[in-house]
This record gives C-alpha cells, sequence and structure tokens, in this order.
C-alpha cells in the first residue's frame, strides 16, 4: 500500500518534471530532495492522522484509495494552482450540501436536438399521466422545432448552433442544464437525443434514477487512440493522462453535480482549449467524450455509474452507431435491450479488450439501461404500436 503510494507520487514528479514549472534540478540532486520529501510526508501522515485526512485515507485504503487521494488536488503532492484551490473547495462544499427531501421532486428531460422531435409522440406517451413528476427542455441548434405535445409546446430554451465534437456540444448541454436548474423541483436531469427512445415506462425510469444518488455518467479508461489519444499535455497539470477518461455523452445527473458543472471553468477551458478536433499532428479530441467523464472521474469517482443508462449498438465497428430501421424494431429486440444488466466497454488499441461489468445499484443487479438510440424516425409507428407491450415490468 504505501510502496504503491510512494511510487504514485514519484511517478507523478517524473511527470511533471518535463513540464516548465519545474526548476532544473541535476537528477540525484532532485530524486534525494523527493524521496526524503516523500518520507517526511509520510511520517507526517502516520503522527496527524486527523490533521492529514487525506493522506490518511492513502495508508487505511487500498492502493485505489491511495490513487484517488494522493494524485488528485486534495493529496499534498503537489502545490497547487489558485485557481485549482478554488475550484476544489467549491466542489467539496457542493458535495457535501444535503439534498433537502422535496415533496415534488422531478425528472427533467433535456432534449438536445436539431430541429422537430421524430419521437415527440411517443415521448407525449411516455409521459401521460405523470403530469406532476417531469419537465422537458428542447434545445433546437439548427431550426425552430414544431411540437405536438402539450408536453413539449413552449419548452424550447434560447438555442446556439452546435458543431458534432466540437466544444459547442459541451455548451448546449450546459445551457440545458442551467435552464432545468431554475426550477428548484428538479432533482435530476436527463440528456437525451432526438433519436433517443424509452425503453421502460415512466414509473420505473422515475423511480430507478430517483432512488440512487448517483449521477449515470459513462466514464471508463481506454489506453486505445480514441481514448488516451487524445490526451494533450497541454492539460498539464490540472489533468493527467491517468486520469484522462472516455464516455459517452449521454448523461444523468443529480441536482448536486448538475450544479458543479455549472460551477466549473477551470477543468471546461482544459478541454475547450486542448480536447478539440484537429489538435495538434491531426490529433482529434471531443470534449463531450472526455469532459465530464474525466472530471467527474477525479472529483467524485464514487458518484458516478460509470455507465450511461443510454444504450448504442457500436458493434458494428463504424464511425456512427448502428441505426435502427423499421424492419428491425419488433419487441424481441426492445426486451433483449432493456434485459440487458452488464455494461460493455470495448478499448480501442489493438487488444480491443472487451470490459464486463454488471450493473448494480443499491447493492442490487439490476437493468443497465432506460433509454436506446439510435433510432430512424421511420421506426416511430412500430415502437408506438408496441411501447404498452415492451415496457410491462415482468
Ligand atoms: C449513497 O447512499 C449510500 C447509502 O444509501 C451510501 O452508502 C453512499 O455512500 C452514498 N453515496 C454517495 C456518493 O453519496
Ligand atoms: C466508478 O469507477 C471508479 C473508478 O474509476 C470507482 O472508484 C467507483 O467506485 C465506480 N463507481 C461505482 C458506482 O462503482
Ligand atoms: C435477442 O437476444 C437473443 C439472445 O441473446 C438473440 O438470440 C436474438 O437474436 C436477439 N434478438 C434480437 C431481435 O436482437
Ligand atoms: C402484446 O402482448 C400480448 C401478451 O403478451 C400479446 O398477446 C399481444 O399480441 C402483444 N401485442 C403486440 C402489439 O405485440
Amino acid at each position: 500500500m504505501k510502496t504503491a503510494c510512494v511510487w504514485r507520487f514519484h511517478l507523478r514528479e517524473l511527470l511533471m518534471s518535463g513540464s516548465h514549472q519545474r526548476p532544473h534540478l541535476k537528477r540525484p540532486v532532485w530524486i534525494i530532495v523527493l524521496v526524503s520529501m516523500v518520507c517526511i510526508f509520510l511520517i507526517v501522515a502516520y503522527a496527524y492522522p486527523l490533521q492529514s485526512s487525506a493522506a490518511a485515507a492513502c495508508n487505511f485504503f487500498s492502493s485505489k484509495g491511495c490513487t484517488m487521494y494522493v494524485s488528485k488536488p486534495s493529496g499534498s503532492s503537489r502545490v497547487l494552482t489558485d485557481e485549482e484551490t478554488y475550484s476544489q473547495v467549491v466542489v467539496t462544499e457542493i458535495l457535501k450540501i444535503p439534498s433537502i427531501p422535496l415533496k415534488n421532486p422531478k425528472i427533467a428531460f433535456l432534449f438536445l436536438t436539431p430541429g422537430t422531435l421524430p419521437f415527440e409522440r411517443l415521448w407525449d406517451r411516455f409521459f401521460q399521466g405523470h403530469e406532476d413528476r417531469f419537465s422537458v427542455y428542447v434545445h433546437a441548434s439548427k431550426e425552430k422545432p414544431v411540437h405536438i405535445s402539450r408536453y413539449f409546446i413552449g419548452q424550447d430554451i434560447r438555442s446556439d448552433t452546435v458543431v458534432w465534437g466540437k466544444i459547442s456540444m459541451v455548451d448546449a448541454e450546459k445551457r440545458l442544464l442551467a435552464n432545468a436548474l431554475q426550477d428548484p423541483d428538479n432533482q435530476h436531469f436527463v440528456l437525451l437525443s432526438d433519436s433517443c427512445v424509452p425503453i421502460h415506462n415512466f414509473d420505473y425510469v422515475y423511480s430507478y434514477l430517483m432512488f440512487t444518488n448517483i449521477s449515470f455518467i459513462d466514464s471508463f479508461m481506454d489506453p486505445g487512440p480514441h481514448g488516451t489519444g487524445r490526451y494533450s499535455e497541454h492539460m498539464l497539470p490540472e489533468v493527467e493522462m491517468e486520469e484522462f477518461q472516455k464516455g459517452s455523452q449521454w448523461f444523468t445527473m443529480k441536482r448536486q453535480h448538475a450544479i458543479i458543472v455549472m460551477a466549473d471553468s477551470l477543468y471546461y477551458t482544459k478541454f475547450k482549449l486542448y480536447c478539440k478536433p484537429g489538435m495538434e499532428h491531426g490529433k482529434h479530441c471531443y470534449a463531450d467524450e472526455h469532459y465530464l467523464p474525466t472530471f467527474f472521474h477525479m472529483i467524485d469517482p464514487g458518484g458516478i455509474a460509470n455507465w450511461s443508462v443510454t444504450y448504442v449498438d457500436w458493434s458494428e465497428g463504424k464511425w456512427h452507431p448502428r441505426s435502427y430501421g423499421a424492419q428491425d424494431v419488433t419487441y424481441e429486440l426492445l426486451k433483449n435491450i432493456s434485459s440487458i444488466d452488464e455494461s460493455l466497454h470495448v478499448t480501442s488499441d489493438e487488444k480491443k479488450t472487451v470490459l464486463l461489468k454488471p450493473c448494480i445499484l443499491n447493492g442490487q443487479r439490476r437493468a443497465c439501461y432506460l433509454f436506446a438510440r439510435k433510432f430512424y424516425p421511420e421506426t416511430v409507428d412500430k415502437l408506438m404500436h408496441l411501447f404498452s407491450n415492451y415496457t410491462v415490468v415482468n
């Protein structure tokens, strides 16, 4: 445990030695200085376990706990910048705020779409009868949507252009969160696209999201070209390569986490500047797949599920996921998707390592998915026809 701790500390320092922040000491000298610092650090940690709770956590818990605390801003291994300290204080305080039990907690459904929503009729059916337990917000990035459902009329927020893969995607997500946060009854926030459909009924979705205290943010370590291959050292010192995560953009988020997203400008700016298409040497980074997965992995790893509740099928191995047409939509397909209880990640390196993990909530194995994409607009009639059948809980 301790050696892992020292080793981590050492590795960090080695990585940092390449950056401009470090005075150029001769190697043996700074290694001696470093080792002495580590020793002092450990002695202090043992002598003052309460004052140094981060270091204490490192000693008591596994090496995983060690990584979490020592390489994080909350550890004492690196002198933090002012901005990191401000950020850490704000995040820690927000996470400590207990959530006040509300009389009427609602789920905010945030639709990110170019224009008219092809599945508005299906969503209308989904929402029917649950009027006081949800709210709807629509961000239309290209053209003003034509709404047919009373739940959607008047729910368009002030929107802006979204360019696929660019930070404007994250900006649109933040705009939706900001609008939805203005209603104090909104306790959980779900981001959906125009090609997403519900695969369970409203009651199921409501209790699934409301009675867990976590956000369903997808996050995993992909050592391949579509994962850490997109990392840029310009993100140092705040974001190290070993923290850089990959995940789907389609999140659900509890209120605390949504407020933290509003408060963050430090990490947001790093991703805005250094995670974009056409970075150095033809490298492409997409902020919507990395910013929130990395940020929450760093600040509150235990507070996120690490999988997205929106199903998508990447098994065809193409640039875009599989899209379902009318001939694909059957009762069996929808039942298949809604009964999956293991989350799947595949690394993008040559090994194509498959990471399968059971979906566990409050200690119980559960179905992983509440929504699915991508469905072509032509499937709407078939989905409407099947909806009450495939969403029956059995
Ligand atoms: C969520 O609640 C469980 C108990 O209900 C608790 O053990 C756990 O620490 C909580 N997690 C977070 C991130 O608050
Ligand atoms: C998510 O992954 C992190 C490590 O990457 C882990 O610490 C955390 O416990 C995971 N979350 C859940 C709910 O299992
Ligand atoms: C549903 O799952 C079963 C078992 O995994 C599989 O054999 C079948 O082809 C699937 N059907 C559809 C429509 O995906
Ligand atoms: C719905 O389910 C019932 C019973 O399982 C079945 O008889 C009926 O044909 C199904 N309807 C459709 C549209 O699939």
